[in-house]
């Protein structure tokens, strides 16, 4: 049995991890502000330690390390890091501490995709401030690994899916009445031709690879995986599975990105379509497969349908 603490281990990863670590034998400690559950209830939760702290405040006293250092781990997940500073503190504290580090980054360490499927060895060119810090904290991590021994792992979710939250939808934001226009068969307006495309994952499918990292350690350490469905899709071919799924007829139409952008009605939801298209992630999980064993259960498609039926018993996407 080994004791993990994860950090931020009650939001949509977690929700799926803490109760995969908790029947795998491990004693599990979670660390959070206590402002929110899992999206789902498991019975694993009720083995599960929590402590209630908030990293920022407790990193702006330069005691957050410490507090994870003495708590004794073995493993240490660290869902929540977004600034080198913070993996920093962090992984210093911990050295020579902990027998595994992972940390969760993210496919956007990766700027426009080039040659797809992007791999873990891909060149990172990142932008915007999000993709920066995450690939700094990975060279960070990954080169601490191979100089000090330090015993990190990297692993990089695409659009995480689930039942609980709003998925990425076909236009590439998360406003969820697209869904409704699409179930309604109404007209849904893409932008360019809609062959960009975007990545997701089921969250489940993100907690096999960090379960399955933790399994093959000697493998893991001082590597980096990406953690995605097994193929991205296009905003069209989204688009049109869905209309399927709902049982109407695909009724598309397209428009350039200057046009479609200002026939939004929302500049949050163009903004996240850029940030999404701007990318068009298109990952490889050969590796995770190859040195992990992952085997994800989920398409991108599956993944999302599982969100969305949760949307209509909630009435958030409304059929008729
Ligand atoms: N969402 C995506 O599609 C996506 C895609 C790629 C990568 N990622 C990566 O996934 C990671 C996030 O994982 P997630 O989506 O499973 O998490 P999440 O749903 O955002 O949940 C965040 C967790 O952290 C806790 N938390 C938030 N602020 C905190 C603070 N200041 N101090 C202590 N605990 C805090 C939350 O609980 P409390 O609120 O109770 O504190 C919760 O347990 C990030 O590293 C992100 O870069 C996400």
């Amino acid at each position: 049995m080994s004791k993990v603490v994860i950090i931020g281990g009650s939001g949509h990863v977690g929700t799926y991890l803490v109760p995969r670590l908790v029947e795998a034998g491990n004693e599990v400690v979670n660390v959070s502000r206590g402002r929110r559950t899992a999206y789902s209830s498991n019975a694993a939760w009720n083995q599960v330690r929590s402590i209630a702290l908030d990293r920022e405040a407790e990193e702006q006293a330069g005691t957050f390390g410490r507090t994870i250092r003495d708590l004794k781990p073995d493993i240490v997940i660290d869902m929540i890091c977004f600034k080198l500073d913070s993996a920093k503190h962090l992984a210093e504290a911990l050295k020579g501490q902990v027998s595994h580090f992972l940390h969760c980054g993210t496919i956007w360490v990766h700027g426009p995709s080039v040659a797809v499927p992007t791999t873990e060895t891909t060149p990172r060119n990142p932008f915007g401030e999000y993709g920066i810090q995450k690939a700094a904290i990975e060279a960070y991590l990954l080169d601490s690994a191979r100089r000090d021994g330090f015993p990190a792992t990297v692993v990089h979710p695409g659009h995480i899916v689930g039942p609980g939250w709003n998925p990425l939808n076909p236009a590439g934001h998360f406003n969820p009445q697209i869904f409704t226009v699409i179930a309604r068969g109404a007209e849904l307006v893409l932008p360019n031709f809609g062959l960009e495309t975007v990545h997701h994952v089921h969250a489940d499918d993100v907690a096999q690879v960090f379960v399955k990292a933790i399994g093959r350690w000697s493998t893991s350490v001082g590597e980096a995986f990406n953690a995605v469905s097994p193929a991205a899709v296009t905003l069209r071919g989204y688009a049109e599975a869905m209309y399927a799924w709902f049982g109407t007829k695909p009724r598309l139409r397209f428009l350039s990105w200057p046009e479609w952008k200002a026939a939004q009605a929302s500049g949050e939801d163009a903004t996240a379509t850029l940030e999404h298209i701007a990318r068009s992630p298109c990952h490889s999980i050969a590796k995770s497969e190859r040195l992990l064993g992952y085997a994800p259960r989920y398409t991108s498609f599956e993944a999302v349908c599982e969100a969305v039926t949760w949307l209509i018993g909630e009435g958030i996407v409304e059929p008729k």
